[in-house]
């Protein structure tokens, strides 16, 4: 049992490093005396002896034994005898071979390993070798960093992780060799002041920080497009910019030279994977299909395939064979349209709906994943056509398990796209960056905003989306200017880290963040952000408190799969209770700079007992006594929330009858791979879509990998039966027709009356099942350009399948207005589709 209500805190104990112990070195004695041509003895020279371990420090991933240290006794002064060598703060689950105590000889070495359990929280060590030898001693320190176990298989479920994005560029220079690559030489800045230049940081970069990594307790990076980009400068009015970002690219089938190797290969990204994934630390690639590069400079747009040319925006074969939009910038960015057609600020922008642009962009997806990226970041989903990409994550979901999450950039819960994000995310099953709780971190912890701001936005977004869980959250981007930057304060960017570590979502930590990096040029806004990663300690207190909870996403499936329940706030404090069924996590947030306040009528689900703070006192935590109440309300003894504080206050019991987290993905047809994540499944028992039994492929406790069974398209509860019967709660799937390809439908012949939207229907459950709402149905269809009586829309539907489709007007009273008849199409079974009918 994990902390029990008599709550033992499983935080683990970091060795303290016994820098005390100092080397006991050569004394010399030899004093001389007397003088005058007398004679002097001068005693021998005492002897010792030093142990030095080597390497001194030593990454080992859960369930695996390191590579050898080796212990040497070195002689001092002809020292001739044997050391006792014991191990101070070796963590429990940690087992030394040999066995300590163990001796060495004078002038001799001993292999030492360590085997790491699978309970060892991740983390930073510092054990001490201690050596004495009758009355003489000497030690030697060694830092053991214990990483999550190799993972060997991708991932469905990420909400146990707590993901670190990584700008490639600016993170660590692991090979100089590529600085400066003779295919696009003077792009590189050796002494890091020209902002817009690359700096040095690479892939093998990241993979030579992997202790530093492991050591944090993430579980995942996910990492700047690693796609090779645009090879010279592009000046843009008057301003001369290297890709560094990543976003700029110029061939999506190759790695980039300044982050891989001069030929472009694969080789630096394939070993990352390698290194990351037998450290527990899954990669997720920012994917960007939106555009390729500027059409306005460097490159102009142009796209190139495994090096050969494949796509020039400045001579593309006119509509409809153009492989790029041509239109103009988007201006408005409320406008469906200009979102998906116009031109991102000068980037040549992808026309998806091409069948050459479909498979490149799919291919280069596809390659990633056989290269063994765990997931993908979509950038900028909100300026994508949708209906493609659905079909684009249906193609992933297809090809494997992975885990998918996409950019909508908006303003909060109120922005006019809110809603249509919402719809976006709930049917193509692709989680989004969680904006809106962002907005509302960064007013609450930079500009002093009141709690209420976070907590309804909680409550707005847990309502709307089907699995809030999923939200991947962030406080800072390398979009936006640094908390610090905003108000340099580092309690409150602790404290922010803390609330959203313990929110639901996937959380993302910035890179340097748990540094405190920021530079505050220009309001620290991009590029000011992207700043140089210029330390790696790991003693800061968010260095620590990343790790500690990151352990405790992974112990306490509260923090994963649980409801959030606000139980105490003003402006200044709130109280959060995440809850499992019996798993509950309780974090209280002061982030006044001088006032305490006293907490009295707090209520919790935590069972009555005393709980220690999971932080150890990190942030000023303290410990609760919680008291007999009534239904799943608690009482807690009042107490005084001191001012700058975060405690967190935990309790989890294994389950003992199926409990259901998660499901992923959640949208997919028959013979789709889908994992439950959660607790108490047992050794065996069935997944249950609808009444339906499925094929199992991997059955544990806490996740069953199972095949979507071959049912009608359709809304689906899906849920855990144990072997005994027990059955758990259940969550929502939706099964599609089949394998899916994005076709673009046109009317012709409508004159819309003001205030009426247009939707298209038919008889497949991609489509709405011939449903004429606009909740089913796939719409309002945006205007042709320049026409006034032409209307499409790109809509996602089954491969190969021959589908009868119609459309329908809603006037602005809400009254429905048929076409009254149907029309047939044979959807292609690959590539993309196009029908244009008349109403
Ligand atoms: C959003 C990304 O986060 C940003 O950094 C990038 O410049 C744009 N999309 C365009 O790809």
């Amino acid at each position: 049992m994990l902390g029990d209500f008599a709550v033992t805190n499983h935080r683990k104990k970091r060795g303290k490093l016994i820098g005390a112990i100092c080397c006991l070195t050569l004394l010399l004695t030899g004093l001389m005396t007397g003088c005058g041509g007398g004679g002097s003895s001068t005693p021998p020279p005492q002897q010792s002896f030093t142990l030095a371990a080597a390497p001194g420090s030593v990454l080992v991933s859960q369930g695996s034994t390191s590579t050898p240290v080796q212990l040497s006794v070195q002689a001092v002064n002809g020292f001739q005898g044997t050391v006792s060598v014991s191990l101070q703060e070796l963590p429990a689950g940690v087992t030394a071979s040999p066995a300590v105590p163990f001796s060495i000889n004078a002038d001799s070495s001993q292999a030492v390993t360590f085997t790491v359990a699978n309970t060892v929280p991740r983390g930073n060590y510092n054990l001490t070798f201690a050596g004495t030898s009758g009355a003489l001693s000497n030690s030697a320190p060694l830092a053991l960093t214990t990483s999550g176990a190799a993972v060997n298989r991708p991932a469905q479920d990420f909400k146990k992780q707590v993901i670190y994005q990584i700008v490639t560029d600016r993170f660590f220079d692991g090979d100089a060799s590529n600085n400066n690559p003779p295919q696009s030489p003077g792009l590189y800045d050796s002494t890091k002041t020209n902002w817009q230049d690359y700096w040095g940081g690479d892939l093998a970069g990241i993979q030579q920080q992997m202790t530093y990594l492991g050591g944090m307790g993430v579980t995942a990076i996910w990492i700047s497009p690693p796609v090779d980009n645009i090879d010279v400068l592009a000046n843009l009015s008057g301003t001369s910019y290297a890709p560094y970002h990543g976003y700029w690219a110029r061939d999506m089938q190759q790695i980039e030279e300044h982050f891989g190797d001069v030929n472009n290969t694969w080789a630096a990204f394939d070993n990352l994977i390698t290194a990351a994934h037998q450290n527990g630390i899954r990669v997720i690639v920012d994917f960007a299909a939106n555009d390729s590069n500027p059409n306005d400079g460097g490159e102009f747009g142009a796209l190139l395939d495994q090096g050969q040319p494949f796509a020039s925006y400045q001579n593309d074969p006119a509509a409809p064979n153009n492989l790029f939009h041509h239109n103009p910038t988007i201006t408005n960015f409320n406008d469906p349209f200009q979102l998906q057609y116009y031109t991102l600020v000068d980037l040549a922008d992808l026309n998806q709906e091409n069948t050459q642009v479909d498979g490149y962009l799919k291919s280069a997806l596809a390659q990633f994943m056989q290269h063994g990226a765990d997931g993908f970041r979509l950038d900028a989903v909100k300026d994508v056509t949708w209906g493609w990409q659905y079909a684009l994550a249906n193609s992933a979901f297809t090809g494997g398990p992975t885990f998918l999450y996409g950019e909508w950039d908006l303003g909060g819960t109120t922005d006019p796209t809110y809603a249509d994000s919402v719809q976006f995310s709930n049917r193509s099953g692709i989680p989004l960056l969680d904006f809106s709780l962002a907005n509302a971190m960064r007013d609450v912890f930079a500009n002093n905003g009141d709690f209420h701001e976070i907590d309804d936005t909680i409550s707005q977004e847990d309502s709307d989306f089907v699995s809030p869980n999923d939200l991947v959250t962030f406080v800072d981007s390398h979009d936006l200017a640094r908390l610090l930057s905003l108000n340099n304060n580092q309690n409150l960017l602790n404290e922010a880290l803390a609330l959203q570590l313990a929110c639901r979502g996937i959380p993302v930590v910035l890179y340097g963040d748990e540094q405190y990096l920021h530079n505050d040029t220009g309001g620290g806004n991009v590029p000011y952000n992207r700043l140089w990663m210029s330390s790696f300690n790991t003693t800061t207190t968010a260095y620590e408190l990343v790790d500690q909870m990151a352990n405790l996403r992974q112990t306490n499936p509260a923090l994963a799969y649980g409801t959030s329940l606000q139980r105490w706030i003003n402006s200044d404090v709130y109280i959060m209770e995440r809850q499992f069924f019996n798993d509950v996590v309780l974090i209280a947030v002061n982030k006044s700079q001088n006032a305490a306040y006293n907490i009295s009528g707090l209520y919790t689900s935590l069972a009555p007992g005393s709980y220690t703070d999971y932080l150890s006192g990190l942030m000023g935590g303290f410990s609760i006594q919680v008291n007999a109440g009534a239904g799943g309300n608690n009482p807690v003894t009042a107490f005084s929330l001191a001012a700058n504080t975060v405690s967190v206050w935990q309790s989890s019991a294994p389950a003992t009858t199926p409990e259901l987290g998660s499901l992923g993905p959640r949208v997919g047809q028959a013979g789709l791979t889908a994992t439950v994540g959660g607790d108490g499944f047992g050794s065996q028992g069935t997944v249950l879509v609808g009444t339906t039994a499925s094929s199992v492929q991997s059955w544990s406790t806490s996740s069953v990998t199972f095949v979507v069974p071959s049912v009608q398209p359709g809304s689906y509860n899906v849920s855990v039966q144990a072997s005994g019967g027990a059955t758990s709660n259940a969550l929502p799937l939706t099964v599609l027709t089949g394998g899916q390809v994005p076709v673009t439908f046109t009317v012709n012949n409508v004159s819309l009356p003001a205030g009426a939207s247009l939707y298209v229907t038919g008889n497949v459950f991609e489509l709405g099942n011939n449903v004429q709402s606009a909740s089913s149905a796939v719409g309002p269809l945006l205007a042709v350009p320049a026409s006034t009586t032409s209307w499409f829309i790109d809509a996602s539907v089954p491969a190969g399948a021959q589908i009868q489709f119609t459309f329908f007007q809603v006037l602005s009273d809400g009254t429905i207005v048929p076409e009254g008849i149907s029309h047939s199409y044979g959807v292609p079974s690959s590539g993309v589709g196009n029908i244009s009918v008349s109403w």
